[in-house]
């Protein structure tokens, strides 16, 4: 149970909110890098952490993240005209380059000078992997780029895809770190899911209806234990890390490859949820890919030239009441990552968290919880650089192990949940 004031610290990510100023210390996913496919190509919309922006990619193949409106009427440059070097508004022809520069104010006389004193605000668009990340904050404090492992092995073995979810980032995340609602909600993808079946440790996480948890710290966030029973004499640990502010791996399964998830608020009522799928140590089977762009596994099925998912609050996430009522599907909608969604977007758009009723198997949102809140305060309060900043950081994996019933979780693990290029995942 939250008092409203500490749930609008959590959830609020504007400018100037000490959670939205926390995001603006990270680089964070602004687009996937399918979004702006070619130099030259149209540009397009992006609104994070509250910001109306204009995407970019200029006739050079610069990156640029620009305010959406002209310096000059507050006319949306999304109508401008993507040419050599800038952005050209579309009313009266003034040029951006992707520094947010004004470049051209044609009506102003050449030797005016006028173009050099207007400027947009402008945040960096960098690829790595798949996607395109921006820093938001402070340029004089601007970190080292991030170094998670999806995004640094090698294309063919990962696949990432994004879709926009209706509510505020923290419920969203908060699912992320929630192992034990995967026994009820997604009993039946354990069993179908060309992504997630056939794996031993299925079989414990389908028996065991009461996993406990046990949280333990880590540099740039916690690792999330859920531990269900195994054998007589072993137990079944799934470890989740979290790294600050919203980015988890979920452990994985066999030998199918491992997900994760980053949410980054759109605004407080929405956020966008990138979706990844990454194997260690092989390129990603013909199969595989099918499955995840056909929506399986965590990903899902959009609208075609959007990132909105065809199974959706307007069309009740296509609820088949008689999967339902088979057992085929445990809540009737269809797809791990729309069970998800449908759920969270059904609590509201900011869930009013001073009338829950947390339980024991929330250990690890509670825990997350309270980090965030500390470190957005202490950042706000001292200036403390917030965790999960630094590279060294991103180097976890998630891992599904079974384990003596007497071992620690964590100390048993450690080698496991550190990420390495090429090493294999543990996973049962
Ligand atoms: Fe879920």
């Amino acid at each position: 149970m939250l008092k409203k004031e500490i749930n609008d610290l959590l959830t609020q990510t504007g400018p100037g909110t000490p959670m939205g100023e926390m995001f603006r210390q990270y680089w964070i996913p602004a687009l996937l890098a399918e979004e702006l496919p070619e130099d030259g190509c149209p540009q397009i919309r992006v609104k994070l952490l509250s910001e109306r922006m204009i995407a970019f990619r200029d006739s050079e193949g610069r990156y640029g993240l620009i305010d959406e409106f002209c310096a000059h009427r507050g006319v949306s440059l999304w109508f401008g005209r993507n040419e050599e070097g800038g952005l050209r508004c579309a009313y009266h022809g003034w040029k951006f380059d992707v520094t947010g520069q004004a470049v051209e104010v044609p009506s102003e006389p050449e030797e005016s000078n006028f173009c050099a004193h207007v400027k947009l605000r402008a945040y960096p668009l960098v690829k790595i992997g798949d996607v395109l990340w921006t820093h938001m904050g402070d340029p004089a404090k601007r970190p080292p780029m991030p170094e998670f492992e999806f995004a640094k092995v090698a294309a063919e073995q990962n696949y990432t895809s994004k879709r926009w979810q209706e509510c505020n980032w923290l419920q969203a995340f908060e699912g992320g770190i929630d192992s034990s609602h995967v026994s009820w909600l997604h009993s039946g993808g354990l069993k179908n899911d060309p992504l997630f079946k056939g794996a031993k440790g299925n079989e414990y996480n389908l028996a065991d209806f009461r996993p406990y948890f046990e949280v333990a710290e880590a540099d740039g966030g916690l690792f999330v234990g859920a531990r269900r029973n195994a054998e007589e004499d072993s137990y079944y640990w799934r470890i989740t890390p979290w790294v600050m502010p919203s980015f988890t791996l979920i452990p994985p399964r066999g030998d199918h490859p491992v997900h994760g998830h980053w949410w980054i608020p759109i605004d407080d009522d929405n956020c966008w949820t990138y979706s990844f799928d990454y194997h260690p140590t092989r390129p990603l089977t013909q199969a595989e890919l099918d499955a995840m762009r056909a929506g399986h596994g965590v990903h899902s099925e959009n609208m075609p030239g959007t990132y909105r998912p065809t199974a959706n609050k307007d069309n009740d996430y296509l609820m088949d009441r008689d999967a339902q009522r088979r057992g085929e599907l445990f809540s009737g909608v269809r797809g791990i990552a729309i069970q998800d969604a449908s759920l969270q977007e059904s609590m509201g758009p900011i869930v009013d968290r001073s009338k829950e009723r947390l339980v024991s198997a929330d250990a690890g949102i509670i825990k997350a919880r309270q980090k965030l809140r500390k470190a957005a305060l202490a950042l706000r309060d001292e200036g403390t650089t917030p965790p999960g900043i630094e590279p060294a950081h991103h180097q976890v994996r998630s891992a599904a192990v079974v384990l003596p019933r007497d071992a620690s979780f964590i100390e048993s693990s450690r080698e496991a949940l550190t990420a390495e290029l090429g090493k294999p995942h543990a996973s049962v």
